[in-house]
């Protein structure tokens, strides 16, 4: 296992449609390794193969008690594969988002509430999940990732504007 490079706001892999994933090989797997040790070690709770600048349909997740959204709810670490959303509620709520690839970030974000996801294990094998509440978000923002959309887009031009001036003070300051 290695710890890979996070990709920031401004490199254009995160902006690119990530390509479906084909061979289901050990490459694949070391790969998923990769990013949940990269995952873990940035305290994140999700992580997007387009993040270590792989662009290939791969997320991660892995919400937990140590992030305090969390609260009571435990959930098992997942890899998907070519996942994506086939269904999602009508009803929407709004939760504080941020993004390993925008440190320092964060803003809610209007999201549907619950979702269907179909996608792929580490073998192949289909699989098939409905999610709700941080699990829900946590995988809408990492298939967003695979097609090049980042969680700021999803805020009002005005909103964005501003976060996105603070986001280039912060840089500069760096
Ligand atoms: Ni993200």
């Amino acid at each position: 296992m290695a710890l890979r490079e996070i990709r920031l706001l401004g490199d254009d892999v995160l902006r690119e449609p990530a390509a479906p994933v084909e061979s289901f090989d050990e490459d694949l797997r070391a790969l998923a390794e990769d990013m949940w040790e990269t995952m873990y070690h940035a305290d994140g709770i999700g992580l997007a193969a387009p993040q270590i600048g792989i662009s290939k349909r791969l997320i991660v997740v892995h919400p937990r008690r140590s992030d305090e959204r969390a609260e009571q709810e435990e959930y098992e670490p997942l890899a998907l594969v070519n996942p994506r959303v086939v269904e999602s509620s009508g009803q929407t709520d709004k939760e504080i988002e941020g993004c390993l690839s925008i440190p320092g970030m964060e803003e809610y974000v209007e999201r549907p509430l619950d979702v269907r996801v179909e996608a792929q294990d580490l073998d192949g094998s289909p699989l098939e999940l409905k999610a709700e509440g941080l699990l829900g978000r946590a995988l809408q923002h990492e298939i967003d990732h695979l097609d090049g959309v980042l969680f700021i887009d999803h805020l009002s031009p005005l909103k964005r504007r501003l976060l996105m001036k603070r986001w280039r003070k912060a840089l500069a300051e760096r």
